[in-house]
């Protein structure tokens, strides 16, 4: 048991901000929340083992439903180019390199370092298409105490020959992975997920084969969605059966038949909106990549108003920084240029309705995480945001302040799962 005064934020729901000034949240040694209090019972064996932290905000820790990881030394450069020569210009190469365990090892230390940093506790990441190297990604996050969703990424079509592989490698290396996990991760933190890059890139077979695996294993999905015309219209070319995007990933089983996470979604809409729904995948709204790759603005208003789930991605590197606050201000800016492009017919988003998305809504892919509601998990992150709190700021204010001006020295202590994560080290 673990008791800690603060004063706490979070959101049960997207619209209400719920505040606890000076409140105590008190953790199972299992890690699951107990509950939280204005006033502490009257039990005085509590009452001892209170660890107070003082004026400082404790707020559930953030979840990237979407990243790159062997995109993060590209991660600040090469945003000049739309999605498709973005990809064969900058990205594959990059990605080509992942064949050497060496230079894997050394950059997914990095990413993964980077994400403590940022105060992202749990995540869903495409690696490349080379198991050895997903497998040393795979243990730096549970060497590292964080959760995350780790895909080998599947590609046999459309891609450099160095960055191919066939679906029997794809499975074998899959099956493999979950094997490591298995009997390795004791506690589930971190777990494999089935990564079609997206259709353009997986001929029929390998989409029917990953779907048949998805069926077998029960293993959840994630890959790309209408991000962008000229990809939609590619698709539609190499798909003529398909009666939208999304279909293409439904009719092979990989739409929501295990859980499913699709990221961008700019242009989804009608049937594929409809599908999305009735089959609860979730979008993954990447604002900043969709600004630096002027690939659109994904309506995410009418989602949530179709009861789609929705959480909120970076996609580095096309995302340029693995900050979710900033993925927060984009989305919330882009919500405000969709509500002039539609003239007011698309309100806006509110910052608890992003601080949802980036907490609850994407923790719910994980499980009961990004609340402090009875029953979750005990993600959280402490912050210190004295330097900007000079005046007479509401707690509410605070927040906000810290969202939209903080970054992550503020972040003073990090919990996931009720363990506080120390730094990093690896080696
Ligand atoms: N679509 C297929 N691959 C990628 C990728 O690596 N990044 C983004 N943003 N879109 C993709
Ligand atoms: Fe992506």
């Amino acid at each position: 048991m673990k008791i800690y005064k603060a004063n706490i934020l979070f959101t049960p729901t997207p619209g209400k901000l719920k505040i606890i000034p000076n409140g105590y949240i008190v953790v199972k040694s299992n890690g699951l929340i107990e509950g939280v209090y204005e006033e502490l019972p009257e039990n005085l064996d509590w009452r001892r083992q209170v660890m107070d932290f003082g004026n400082k905000l404790l707020i559930p820790a953030f979840n990237d439903l979407h990243v790159h990881a062997p995109q993060y030394r590209n991660m600040g450069l090469a945003l000049d180019l739309e999605l498709l020569p973005w990809l064969n210009t900058y990205t594959f190469p990059e990605e080509a390199k992942f064949s050497d365990p060496d230079y894997a090892r050394r950059m997914y230390r990095r990413f993964v370092h980077e994400l403590w940093m940022q105060g992202t506790m749990r995540s869903a990441v495409f690696a490349t298409i080379h198991p050895v190297s997903t497998r040393i990604l795979a243990d730096l996050f549970m060497q590292a105490g964080m959760g995350a969703y780790v895909g080998l990424v599947a590609m046999n079509r459309n891609s450099p020959e160095n960055l191919e592989n066939t679906t029997a490698e794809v499975i074998e290396g899959m099956r493999m992975l979950k094997q490591h996990l298995d009997e390795h991760c004791d506690d589930g933190l971190v777990q494999p997920i089935i990564t079609p890059r997206f259709v353009p890139s997986c001929s029929d077979k390998m989409l029917r084969a990953l779907g048949e695996f998805a069926k077998e294993t029960g293993l959840p999905v994630q890959s790309h969605l209408s991000e962008n015309r000229t990809e939609i219209d590619w698709v539609k070319e190499l798909e003529p059966e398909s009666t939208c995007y999304g279909d293409a990933y439904n009719r092979y089983g990989l739409f929501g038949q295990t859980p499913t996470l699709m990221a961008h979604c700019c242009y989804t809409d009608g049937e594929e909106m409809e599908l999305m729904r009735k089959n609860g995948v979730y979008v993954v709204h990447c604002p900043m990549s969709n600004s630096n790759l002027s690939s659109g603005m994904a309506p995410i208003r009418k989602f949530l108003d179709a009861g789609i789930h929705v959480g909120l991605g970076t996609d580095v590197s096309a995302g340029h920084h693995m900050s979710m606050m900033r993925v927060m201000q984009y989305a919330i800016q882009v919500s405000k240029l969709n509500y002039a492009q539609t003239k007011g017919a698309m309100p806006f988003l509110s910052l608890s309705e992003v601080l949802y998305l980036a907490t609850k809504g994407g923790g719910s892919f994980f499980g009961k995480v990004g609340s402090f509601e009875e029953g979750y998990e005990f993600d959280a992150l402490l912050i210190d945001d004295t330097y900007l709190n000079y005046d007479n700021y509401s707690l509410e204010q605070r927040l906000e302040r810290y969202i939209y001006l903080g970054d992550d020295r503020d972040i003073k202590r990090r919990f996931c799962r009720g363990v506080e994560l120390p730094e990093p080290v690896f080696g």
